[in-house]
């Protein structure tokens, strides 16, 4: 098994050193290949995601990802985050997994990732007016309601399909499909929601869900107010799934700069993206529970400074890796 280790920027390399630092241990049979990437591939070549990575990330099994950005390049015209959409579209990894769990709490945002309105047709007029589009063809909603039915059969069988069908005709396309798909998995119990419904539900009564099932948008604003009841962008991974692999393990949060190279970060998300893709992109369940559960220890023994503790990064992995030892 080979995966393609892309560090990044900023505390990317922090956190996926620290990955590696557990992975060698844990699953010492991976091969873990470190590869330029965002603002550390422009330095190096002039792109964000230079030919010989996207090569490596072709042929891995998995990707895993630290994170991109610097402040340096803020206007800039190459920017580090155009690489990582690139590599989204590239793996064409339709299917954004964002669990978030903390006490009484456990659900997990299934968001459509590459369609809508960060994808459709844009513009400016002649008058000034400025416009972004949603669209969505039915196979794109069917591929990915079909993800969310999967996925809620593993869980507690309840799927939150979310929209905003009194309103849009985009979110009648999507009922409809989620609807025709659902005919296929009767075990599983569906509900529709609003979109504004849910963000009031997501606040006062998180622990009625399961599976949130969403386009684009609503899940990227959803699944940001999710991580806000579980702890903070510290502890939230996720996993960006295609139908074949790879697909693409990495931290919710970005490069933070403004903790960079203190040896302070919460390396939680990156190691919990690490057991996204141990459950998800290696098929290695057990192995993936045994991580989290590790993780979980290791945030009551060994808190870093966001989560008000004063454990350094490498405090937190090696409390991680008392964790997994037998
Ligand atoms: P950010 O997620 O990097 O940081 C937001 C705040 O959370 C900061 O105060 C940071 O110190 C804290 N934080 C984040 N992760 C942490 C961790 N693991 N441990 C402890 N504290 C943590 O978001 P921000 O500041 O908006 O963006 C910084 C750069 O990251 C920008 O260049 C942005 O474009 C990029 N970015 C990249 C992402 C990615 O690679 N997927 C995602 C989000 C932002
Ligand atoms: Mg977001």
């Amino acid at each position: 098994m080979r995966i393609a280790l892309l560090p990044g920027d900023g505390i990317g390399p922090e956190v996926a050193a620290a990955a590696a630092r557990v992975l060698e241990e844990f699953a010492p049979e991976l091969e873990l290949e470190k590869h330029l990437f965002g603002g550390a591939a422009i330095h190096a070549t002039g792109e964000p995601l230079p030919p010989e990575t996207l090569a490596a990330t072709r042929e891995a099994d998995a990707v895993l990802m630290g994170a991109v950005g610097a402040p340096e390049f803020d206007g800039a015209a190459v920017r580090p985050e155009q690489g990582l959409i690139r590599l989204r579209g590239e793996l064409d990894v339709y299917a954004n997994l964002r669990p978030a769990r903390a006490d009484g709490i456990d659900l997990l945002v299934v968001r459509e990732l590459v369609g809508g309105l960060y994808y459709g047709a844009r513009g400016v007029r002649d008058d000034g007016t400025v416009f972004d589009t949603m669209e969505y063809r039915p196979d794109q909603v069917e591929r990915i309601a079909r993800r969310g039915f999967e996925l809620a059969r593993a869980r507690r069988g309840h799927v939150t399909s979310v929209d905003k069908a009194n309103v849009l005709d985009t979110s009648r396309l999507w009922r409809e499909v989620v609807v025709r798909v659902h005919a296929e998995y009767a075990d599983i119990e569906l509900e529709h929601m609003l979109v504004d419904n849910c963000g009031l539900q997501l606040v006062i009564a998180p622990e009625r869900f399961d599976v949130i099932l969403t386009e684009n948008t609503f899940g990227d604003i959803l699944s940001d107010v999710a991580v806000g009841k579980t702890g903070g962008l510290g502890l939230a991974a996720s996993a960006s799934l295609g139908d074949g692999r790879p697909g693409i393990f990495e931290p919710v949060h970005g490069s933070a700069p403004d903790i960079a190279g203190q040896g302070i970060a919460n390396p939680a998300a990156m190691l919990r993206s690490a057991a996204l893709m141990l459950a998800h992109g290696l098929d290695r369940p057990d192995e993936a529970a045994r991580l989290e559960a590790a993780v979980d220890g290791a945030l009551v023994d060994a808190p870093t400074p966001d989560l008000g503790g004063a454990a350094s990064t490498s405090d937190f992995v090696e409390a991680v890796l008392a964790g997994i030892r037998p």
